[in-house]
């Protein structure tokens, strides 16, 4: 009974499936969009189902608070698309490397990988201890009901890396790109790990119901283009292979020097930071969805100035298929208002530009 309810829930036709649309480089009457970090960073709502646990990691890994603050944008922000309510660092916990989140500050590993022994104690993941995060889609899908599409996402295998050897955020993550130098082996084993976990760990979100996934390269623009290819692309390139039942994004940030290698990927939508110029995005780009690429500073400006600079950047992309977002998460201290006059604005722009690939 309860598997046929899912089967039903899972067929459930979309009542907004721009985003889809847009990914799959389909004709849609307006551009979709949505913003990256939407859950858990700005809303007042948020911060109300936070403040009742104890802990981050506590919300992550209870399914149905995890489902309401995914849906709380959709709601309150009239988004095109949910994003599953996680972290990109329960991949590494599930490997065996446990972190804390420590409140205004961020992850910190107590136990770091330094050396090719701390890898003894790593394993790649079967999927199932994850099993919180599908829980949660299942009970998002169902709560939707339909309204959008449903985003699941994973770090990319460099990105996760870097939190692994450095063991916290880091201006430089100079032990992080210090280990690609002395131990070039080692890293490579541990990103072969990272990747099989990702894979693994996409599928069984899509099974659950991710409608389209999005791969996080946050760390992307800190490496040399030679050590970028080695130590990221190569293992990207193994993930979107291995993703065709949904749309797969790629959003390297600071990657502008590998656009054309990552345009080259098989995968549908290319993230895009505010570095980079709609123009140059779109002419290296052709053929591909692109995501993006409104600095998050410009929610700090006036009214007339969002509303000026988000016309300005949906122009740069005409002529292709785009999806409107950020060029990161948007900023913990951003009003709200700001960010629906950024929705808005992309809502009412005129669509006769977007075409089919
Ligand atoms: O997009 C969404 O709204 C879904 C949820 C989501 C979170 N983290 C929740 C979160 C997503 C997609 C992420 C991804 C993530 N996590 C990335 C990649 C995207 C990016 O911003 O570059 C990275 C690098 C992380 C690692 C991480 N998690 C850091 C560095 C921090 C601390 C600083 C921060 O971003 O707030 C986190 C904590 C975190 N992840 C919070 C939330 C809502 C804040 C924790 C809290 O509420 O106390």
């Amino acid at each position: 009974m309860l598997g046929e309810c899912f089967i039903y829930l899972c067929a459930m036709p979309l009542k907004n499936d721009l985003i889809l649309k847009a990914a799959n480089g389909e004709k849609v009457p307006r551009t979709p969009v949505w913003l990256m970090r939407q859950a858990g960073r700005i809303l007042p709502e948020y911060r109300a189902v936070r403040e009742k646990l104890g802990s981050f990691k506590e919300l992550v890994e209870t399914p149905e608070l995890a489902a309401e603050v995914t849906i709380q944008p959709v709601d309150i922000l009239n988004v095109d698309a949910a994003i599953i309510f996680s972290d990109i660092l329960v991949i590494p916990e599930a490997m065996g490397l446990r972190y804390q989140m420590i409140e205004k500050k961020g992850p910190y590993f107590p136990k770091i990988v330094g050396n090719a022994g701390d890898l003894s104690g790593i394993n790649t993941i079967e999927g199932e201890e994850l099993s919180y995060v599908y829980r949660a889609i299942e009970i998002t899908k169902s709560e939707l009901n339909g309204r959008v599409p449903l985003i699941g996402f994973a770090g990319a295998p460099w990105t996760i890396f870097a939190y692994m050897t450095e063991g916290s955020g880091s201006k430089t993550f100079s032990k992080a790109r210090r280990f690609l130098y002395q131990q070039p082996d080692t890293a490579h084993k541990l990103l072969e790990m990272l990747t099989e976990s990702i894979i693994r760990y996409l599928k069984l979100q899509i099974k659950a119901g991710a409608d389209m996934v999005q791969i996080f390269d946050s760390w992307a623009g800190i490496l040399t283009p030679h050590h970028y290819r080695q130590f990221s692309l190569k293992y990207l390139d193994r993930i979107a292979s291995s993703i065709s039942e949904v749309p797969l994004t790629i959003f390297a940030k600071g990657a502008w020097f590998a656009l054309e290698d990552i345009g080259k990927l098989d995968c549908n939508t290319i993230g895009l930071d505010w570095n980079v110029d709609p123009k140059d995005a779109t002419r290296i780009l052709p053929g591909k969805t692109l995501q993006g690429n409104l600095d998050p500073c410009v929610l700090y400006a006036d009214n007339e100035d969002i509303i000026r600079e988000t016309n300005k950047m949906l122009d740069g992309f005409k002529g292709q298929a785009h999806i409107a977002n950020l060029g990161h998460g948007v900023y913990p201290d951003t009003d709200p208002e700001k960010v629906r006059i950024f929705i808005e604005t992309v809502k009412e722009y005129s669509i006769s530009n977007q075409i089919a690939k």
